[in-house]
């Protein structure tokens, strides 16, 4: 029924799919990403790195060795060297032959069909990255005012501010990792200087910060929420987005469960 329903309850909660629809096929690949869009995620979370030869690829750690059939970092490897890699069969035998995607390739493939949240990742380990990215932004005109879905964050808050600087129209975000404390007044201050969401480990999420949050001007969505009473809670809080492994769980909602 309708009654008792609050104020946020027919808001869209964004459903993010975390490294694509992850728990279902291999992070970071276009079957992750494809699996994402039938179960209707608005974004495909993505993290992006450099190779030796400086072309912006997508992996989530340091080291190709968990999620590749190579071995060593990822900066070793040259693009060419990068594609030779599986990066599917450690997830399940029909996934074999999976590449490493470059990030120009997921723009190509699914700009207009999703929203796309671009975590660089490491910045400090692969400097020039933040250029790089902006001018794949801007070779397709991607970085204009309400540019279609793109969001840009980092855990490495100076790398942000830096984005913001050279794409001043896209969309960007801070990532918080847990800290007890919450995240303190003067510090949503000076997020809001650059920054349109804060993205911090659901297990620091309550319903004060989210309004702490909303009254910085500022969006959320908390990272990574797999169990379903959970996301229902975060939603019930007014959270703008939820990053899931799962996006089905998600749904295409109204915040109504
Ligand atoms: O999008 C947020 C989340 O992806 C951050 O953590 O380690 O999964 O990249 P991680
Ligand atoms: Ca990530």
């Amino acid at each position: 029924g309708k009654s008792g329903m609050a104020d946020h309850a027919s808001k869209h909660t964004l459903n993010i799919a975390h490294r694509g629809a992850s728990g279902y096929a291999p992070e970071n690949t276009m079957a992750a990403f494809d699996k994402a869009l039938e179960m209707k995620a608005d974004y495909i979370e993505i993290d992006i790195q450099l190779s030796r030869d400086g072309e912006v690829v997508l992996m989530h750690d340091a080291m190709v060795d968990r999620t590749t059939d190579g071995s060593g970092r990822i900066d070793a490897f040259t693009l060419e060297e990068l594609k030779q890699l599986d990066a599917g069969s450690w997830f399940g035998p029909q996934y074999a032959g999976e590449q490493i995607p470059t990030l120009e390739e997921i723009l190509d493939a699914y700009r207009g069909k999703t929203g796309i949240l671009i975590e660089i990742k490491n910045p400090s380990q692969h400097p020039g990255i933040e250029e790089r990215l902006a001018a794949a932004l801007e070779e397709r005109s991607m970085d204009k005012p309400n540019n279609g879905k793109i969001i840009v964050q980092s855990f490495d808050h100076g790398s942000i501010e830096y984005f913001n600087e050279l794409l001043p129209n896209v969309t960007t975000g801070v990532l918080v990792g847990y800290d007890a404390e919450g995240i303190s007044d003067e510090q949503l201050a000076q997020f809001s200087t650059y920054a349109d969401y804060v993205n911090p480990n659901h297990q620091m999420v309550d319903e004060n910060l989210v309004s702490q949050i909303h009254h910085h001007g500022m969006k959320i969505a908390p990272y990574t929420i797999n169990d379903q009473s959970r996301i229902n809670e975060l939603m019930d809080y007014g959270v703008d987005g939820i990053i899931s492994d799962y996006p089905d769980l998600v749904g295409h909602n109204s915040a109504l469960h």
